[in-house]
């Protein structure tokens, strides 16, 4: 499926505060051109099945922002397109590079259309910066993960689809504020289940900012496009490209079939066991036992069944049993990210995570403090 994205008036590398293209009136973006310009390609592709959405506007940023001006000119566009193409999803993108929405909380938007609008965020690690180097990764995601929330993620509360239509990694690996946003986004991703695109797939550029070849180290691709970047990172994207939910687990609708999945981000596969006899491990999200959480007595039990997950000791592999009352069989989410899995087996002993182990994959419990990047979340 494609999504057009109108990005930039004046050709070059996207985007900057004072590239002339940031806002309504700069010195390359004139709203009447761009009216024009979003008529001409809805009507090019009216008859395109594969192309559903529309983004009308790519990061908006600079001096010249405003919320007036983008009532005015997102409602103008968002009709548009609309008259002309009823089909195509219509893809709003918010203040300050794709950041800030929070002004629809007090102003909804005005459309002749609904249940087609949807929103669009991008998040990524630069846009926290420093922080998750210097800081404790768990404050700073869910420091990272409320602002987002406030910020865009709302949308969700009021009914709107949101896309988070850009987020990506360095994926070599060496990038430390790279690599704990992830472990951070991709639980948040999960969360949420929502609909994303990944910057980007190219692996190099003829030319970029005046450089011949330029190697892109965010691409999918290799730098002579012949194959993947790094496997291990499609691994993880794949545990968050089937959706967790459908249309028939809308919560509060009759039928809901509603369980949770314990989603490891560090691999993007979930806790499953194999068969009784064997220790839980990671796995596939698609083959993920069906957990219950009981928030009362904060027991995880495998739906329809007795098994409950338990806490052994330290360094000992997770467990299932059937004797679920005491503190072994009692779970709580901790850490300001709420995303490790925690337990408190013996009664003067010490909290204890769910880790998993690297070479096994089998899940095993470790030291609350010990967490780095490792994390473990109900979703
Ligand atoms: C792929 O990413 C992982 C994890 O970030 C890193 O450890 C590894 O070195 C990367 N592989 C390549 C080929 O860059
Ligand atoms: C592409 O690049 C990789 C390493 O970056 C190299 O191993 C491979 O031979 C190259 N393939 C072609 C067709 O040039």
């Amino acid at each position: 499926m494609v999504i057009l994205d109108n990005h930039i008036s004046k050709p070059g590398w996207c985007c900057s505060k004072f590239d002339g293209s940031g806002f309504f009136g700069d010195q390359y973006f004139n709203p009447d051109l761009w009216i024009k310009g979003l008529i001409m390609m809805a009507t090019l592709f009216k008859s395109t099945t594969n192309v559903v959405g529309m983004s009308l506007r790519n990061e908006f940023r600079g001096p010249k922002q405003n919320v007036n001006d983008w009532y005015r000119y997102m409602q103008k566009g968002a009709e548009v397109v609309h008259a002309i193409n009823p089909d195509v999803l219509v893809i709003l993108s918010g203040l300050t590079f794709n950041k800030d929405l929070p002004f629809l909380i007090k102003r909804p938007i005005s459309l002749s259309f609904t249940g087609k609008l949807v929103f669009e965020a991008h998040w990524y690690g630069f846009s926290d910066g420093l922080p998750w180097k210097s800081g404790n990764p768990n404050h700073v995601c869910g420091r990272a993960m409320h602002q987002f929330m406030r910020k865009a993620g709302f949308v969700l509360k009021q009914g709107y689809p949101l896309f988070l239509s850009e987020f990506g990694v360095d994926l070599r690996g060496t990038d430390v504020i790279d690599n704990r946003y992830l472990n951070c986004l991709l639980g948040v991703v999960a969360e949420l289940d929502f609909d994303w695109a990944l910057w980007t797939l190219a692996g190099s550029y003829y030319l970029k900012e005046g450089v011949s070849g330029f190697d892109e180290v965010y691409g999918l691709f290799n730098w002579n496009w012949s194959e993947a970047r790094n496997s291990s990172f499609l691994d993880r994207i794949s545990g968050i490209q089937l959706p967790f939910q459908g249309p028939i687990q809308q919560p509060g609708q009759p039928g809901a079939k509603q369980h949770k999945v314990i989603f490891h981000p560090l691999t993007g596969q979930c806790l499953q066991r194999k068969s009784l006899l064997e220790p839980l491990n990671l796995g596939p999200c698609t083959n993920s036992e069906a957990w219950i959480y009981n928030t009362q007595q904060k027991t995880i039990t495998i739906k329809g069944t007795y098994f409950c997950l338990q806490a052994d000791g330290l360094n000992k592999p997770v467990k299932l049993g059937v004797i679920c009352s005491g503190s072994t069989s009692k779970w709580e989410p901790i850490s300001d990210s709420n995303m490790h899995l925690s337990s408190k087996p013996a009664r003067h002993g010490a909290h204890v995570c769910l880790d998993v182990d690297p070479n096994t994959s089998v899940g095993f419990l470790q030291k609350a403090h010990a967490w780095e990047s490792r994390s473990f979340s109900m979703r």
